[in-house]
């Protein structure tokens, strides 16, 4: 990983943090749980627990008594970890502690032989489980900023598109965005998604042609180029058409620069 993503703020996991304070409140007044954290691998688990320790710290020095706990990656403790945090889930309910479990729930499954000791874990009085969704598309748009905030219209929006949710991902594809467009791997999104037509109308949006010009321009009724235009907007994920028209900018501009891979050069006009 570039170490300077570790500079990004956290985004969304406000629902998850919401939880894992009120655990906390709960444990100080001697109710605590064991809280499993579960997710993808590179979902954000450790990142979590690190914000929710930073978070922790804080509040113990304003006076909090009750005390947190992390295992990161629970497949991997060894032998006396996993005998310590089975014992402890079955007096925790009555313990001033919170101990926050991660793991990669795509690893520890049926077949692995950690499996029985989950369970029994799982059925243990005061467990709470949580997991860690993927990031939405505007989370996941705020994380790629904070990672290259200089980064074009089109490339965060090829970030967010390929990076599928996935923080670890997304933090990788917004570092080398600079990499990754000289290369011509992460370019606007293809316009082969849009019809000839479509792209059409996407260059008369970009010349700042209100939907009666277009329909006049190009002799079709204005119902029908207001319907393109919500076709290429659904298309390309956008809400409005500023957003249409940086597109079709970025892709001259890669276009005048010789990227075989903006295909914007198809554009009548462009
Ligand atoms: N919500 C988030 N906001 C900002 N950055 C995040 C977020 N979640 C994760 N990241 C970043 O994504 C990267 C991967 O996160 P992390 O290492 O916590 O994943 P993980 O689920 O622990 O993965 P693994 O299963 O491999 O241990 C880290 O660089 C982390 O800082
Ligand atoms: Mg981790």
């Amino acid at each position: 990983m570039n170490p300077q993503n570790r500079a990004a703020p956290l985004v969304g996991r406000e629902r998850e943090l919401c939880l894992l304070e009120a655990a906390l409140r709960h444990a100080a007044a001697g109710r605590g749980s064991v809280v499993l954290i579960a997710g993808e691998a590179g979902i954000g688990k450790t990142r979590f627990c690190e914000e929710v320790g930073a978070r922790h710290a804080a509040d113990l020095a304003n006076g909090d008594r009750a005390a947190l706990w992390v295992l990161d990656d629970l497949p991997r403790v060894d032998e006396s970890t996993w005998t310590f945090v089975l014992d402890t889930s079955g007096r925790i309910a009555g313990l001033r502690l919170v101990l926050a479990v991660t793991y990669r729930d795509e690893e520890l499954v049926p077949a692995h032989p950690r499996w029985p000791d989950l369970a029994r874990l799982r059925r243990g009085p005061g467990v709470v489980e949580l997991r860690l969704p993927r990031l939405g598309p505007a989370d996941a748009a705020q994380l790629a900023r904070g990672v290259a905030p200089g980064l074009p219209e089109a490339a965060l929006h090829a970030v967010v598109e390929r990076g599928a949710g996935m923080p670890r991902l997304i933090e990788e594809l917004a570092g080398l965005a600079g990499d990754l467009l000289g290369a011509g791997l992460l370019g606007p999104p293809s316009v082969n998604g849009l019809t000839p037509r479509e792209r059409e109308v996407a260059e008369l949006v970009a010349q700042g042609l209100t939907n009666q010009a277009i329909a006049a321009r190009l002799r079709l009724g204005r119902p029908t180029v207001a319907s393109h235009v919500a076709h290429i907007l659904a298309k390309l994920d956008f809400a409005s058409r500023a957003q249409i028209a940086a597109w079709v900018a970025h892709g001259r501009g890669l276009a005048a620069a010789g990227d075989e891979h903006a295909g914007l050069r198809v554009l009548p006009g462009a």
